[in-house]
């Protein structure tokens, strides 16, 4: 038939779902799959470096001698043997904590939405790095709470622009429910929070009273020093601690977790079981078991040498082939460099040009609630095999060298009103900077 389809249900939406709407990230799952695209913009965890054999041989064993309770229903709260473990895997960045004050939930993903489900209302605000994670903004945004952007640099959260924004709130006399904050190989700017700031923060959300909704997935792949101590590690007192077993084991299995206060975590299990009854026992009992049966920390090591090649790769392809003005972050760890374009180029509306071109990003407005920064992009190298991450960079630096060209030409042009270079661009998308190349 052709034409537009109307969704003939749209009247009937709850206005929660206004704030959704499809992120750039799927989108481009489906253009990044095709074989000839180089993808830069998944996040994927490089599962070809895991045993394979060694985690089949565990699940069928599993299955064979305990299947019965695995593929049963198990508890709100998580598998206990399970909440146990995670806590000696937070004992690595310094967190204390009982096995009582864990929740396991469905990857850390379901976490944000637990806590953002029992602390916002409508209206609340969320502090957010600039960027922030683009599946936490859609969660927030999916609860109607309103999030308000904190600058970044290259030592993460600048704790006076933080204290800025908690001053300015409270004069509005705004609510605001929490800070969000991804301290470790940041998603998706690829830095971390220096450890003096880590204190300062803690500082500054516990003298305007703000919970801190600290995000960890990545803090244990980090590639030249041991892990630091988390913030839940500095302090137990309002800090919500989110983990998760996706890039230090594998995502498919869908196991994250939530450390919180005693108090809150009640609350949270409610949620939990309002939302998924109990998270899958199946999985847990793998996790559960790939622990305590596999050299599990040689694993995360193996995932370290494997990314740490692939980001030495992607700087040094950055450094060869992107034209000066060009700007990026230098990750410690994680997946992710932020790149910043030159001359205020358009990262949004290059991006189908740079599909055809073979090579695919995330463009930066996907990581601000109000779709600003669209001078960066996201370039992820945690998937790609070396040769590929060259491949990609030399075929981006192309398509960014034709944007650059056409600007040019249009900008001799009499009459031809473009954006001039480097205006426009507020404050706070203009972290994190001065660490590039
Ligand atoms: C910062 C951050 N938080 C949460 C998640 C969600 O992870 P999970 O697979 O545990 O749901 C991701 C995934 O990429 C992430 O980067």
């Amino acid at each position: 038939m052709g034409g537009v389809e109307l969704d003939p249900y749209t009247d009937r939406y709850a206005a929660r779902t206004r704030g959704m709407s499809a992120s750039a990230i799927r989108a481009l799952f489906a253009v990044a799959s095709r074989p000839e695209v180089v993808s830069l913009a998944g996040g994927m965890p490089f599962i070809d470096a895991l045993p394979l054999d060694a985690v089949g041989e565990l699940v069928a064993t599993m299955v064979r001698e305990r299947g019965t309770v695995a593929l049963q229903y198990g508890s709100g709260q998580g598998l206990p043997a399970l909440r146990e473990q995670i806590c000696e895997v937070m004992a690595l960045e310094g967190i204390e904590a009982s096995p009582d004050d864990v929740v396991v939930t469905v990857g850390s993903q379901q976490a944000l939405d637990l806590v953002t489900r029992i602390f916002c209302d409508p209206g609340d605000v969320v502090l957010a790095e600039a960027p922030s994670y683009v599946g936490a903004l859609g969660t927030f945004s999916s609860y109607q709470a309103d999030v308000v952007h904190v600058p970044m640099d290259d030592a993460g959260l600048i704790p006076a622009a933080l204290e800025s924004a908690c001053e300015e709130m409270a004069r509005a006399n705004r609510t605001v429910k929490f800070l969000y904050t991804v301290p470790n190989f940041h998603n998706p700017a690829g830095v971390s929070l220096s450890v003096p700031r880590r204190d300062e923060v803690l500082a500054i959300t516990q003298r305007y009273g703000i919970m801190v909704l600290e995000d960890n997935p990545y803090g244990l792949l980090g590639f030249d020093s041991d892990p630091v101590v988390a913030l839940r590690g500095r302090t137990d007192e309002g800090v919500l601690y989110l983990g998760s077993f996706s890039k230090t084991f594998a995502p498919g299995l869908r196991v994250g977790w939530v450390l919180a206060p005693h108090a809150v975590r009640e609350k949270l299990v409610l949620a939990a079981e309002a939302s998924v009854l109990c998270p899958p026992q199946f999985t847990q009992t793998i996790v559960s078991d790939y622990l305590r049966t596999q050299p599990w920390q040689q694993q995360i090591k193996v995932y370290q040498e494997v990314y740490r090649e692939r980001r030495d790769t992607i700087l040094d392809a950055l450094a060869q082939h992107l034209p000066e003005g060009t700007r990026w972050t230098r990750p410690a760890g994680g997946f992710y460099t932020w790149v910043t374009l030159p001359h205020g180029l358009d990262a949004t509306a290059m991006l189908p040009r740079a599909v055809q071109g073979r090579v695919a990003y995330v463009p930066g407005s996907a990581f601000y609630a109000d779709g600003s920064g669209t001078s960066m992009m996201r370039l992820s190298y945690c998937y790609p095999p070396p040769e590929r991450i060259r491949e990609g960079v030399r075929r981006l630096a192309s398509v960014i060298d034709e944007e650059l060209e056409t600007r040019s030409t249009f900008a001799d042009e009499p009459g031809t009103d473009l954006a001039p270079a480097d205006v426009g661009v507020p404050e706070a998308v203009t972290a994190p900077g001065p660490d590039t190349a």
